[in-house]
């Protein structure tokens, strides 16, 4: 069996005719692992994880998931594109472009309705669902008044409701207090212990510390410019102000006051 979860093979970009965002990119991820995408805004982040949730296509060269090449046409086939869905979860940047519905517990137990499980099956994954992210209170609520951390959370829901094997996440901790930052932490730890392959895109380098042991760097110019252990990525200072993710200032002054900001697993 294919061991990448994911494979971009020579892979250019573009959105509609301007020159290629992204060109000559090879890039694996693999069963298990907790990867996180590092780049300033403007990078590329979320476009590539577009690509991997088959929303955008390479202009040019392959990409592979789970062993299949996948490309507009085979996600015309429907059964094809709903099993991937289901395999492949995708929380957005902004969570309120994922919520539709007018009750919590509707926007929960669509994806699983969808899937045509018994009601009494979606049912009880709604509550487990719910039980595991302590949103209960929030099941008969509406989308629209909830804070942007209860947001997240039923976002999160959706997409974890399906019980993805992949699970892609866009800039996960922003808006989220420190507190809820936390939880999202232990939460990812656990999905990841219990198999699923996670792939962040973040400019917070805690978060990245703190979730997964690969980091890869997008520069301001969209080249992939590092792929390693996050551990030494994130000591990499050079790269790090090279690609506007720490400025000198933060630099000179970490180096002599705090030499390790980052928490460890
Ligand atoms: N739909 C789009 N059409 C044209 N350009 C886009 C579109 N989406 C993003 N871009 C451009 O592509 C570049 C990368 O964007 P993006 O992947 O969103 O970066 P990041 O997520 O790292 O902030 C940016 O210059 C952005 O303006
Ligand atoms: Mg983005």
């Amino acid at each position: 069996m294919d061991k990448a979860v994911f494979s971009l093979k020579g892979v250019e970009f573009s959105y509609h005719d301007s020159s290629p965002l992204l060109s000559g990119l090879n890039l694996d991820f693999y069963y298990g692992d907790s990867v996180c995408l590092l780049g300033a805004n403007g990078s590329g982040k979320s476009t590539v994880l577009k690509m991997l949730c088959a929303l955008l296509f390479p202009t040019r060269g392959i990409f592979r998931a789970f062993g299949d090449d996948i490309d507009e046409a085979r996600m015309e086939n429907d059964r094809y594109a709903k099993e991937y869905r289901r395999r492949v979860g995708f929380v957005f940047q902004n969570s309120e472009a994922q919520l539709f519905t007018t009750r919590i517990w509707d926007e929960i137990a669509f994806g699983p309705l969808q899937l045509g499980l018994a009601a009494r099956d979606v049912k009880q994954r709604v509550e487990d669902i719910a039980g595991l992210l302590r949103i209960e209170d929030l099941l008969e609520r509406s989308p629209y008044r909830l804070s942007g951390g209860e947001k997240k959370k039923v976002a999160l829901a959706c997409v974890l409701v399906m019980n993805p094997e992949v699970l892609i996440l866009d800039e996960p901790t922003n808006g989220l207090d420190p507190k809820t930052q936390r939880w999202l932490i232990e939460l990812l730890l656990q999905l990841n212990k219990a198999g699923r392959t996670i792939i962040t895109a973040t400019h917070n380098l805690e978060l990245a510390h703190a979730i997964s042991k690969r980091a890869l760097v997008l520069s301001e110019e969209h080249r992939l410019i590092g792929d390693g252990n996050t551990f030494e990525i994130l000591s990499n200072r050079d790269l790090l102000i090279q690609v506007n993710l720490i400025d000198e200032y933060t630099h000179i002054h970490e180096s002599h006051e705090h030499t390790h900001r980052f928490i460890h697993a």
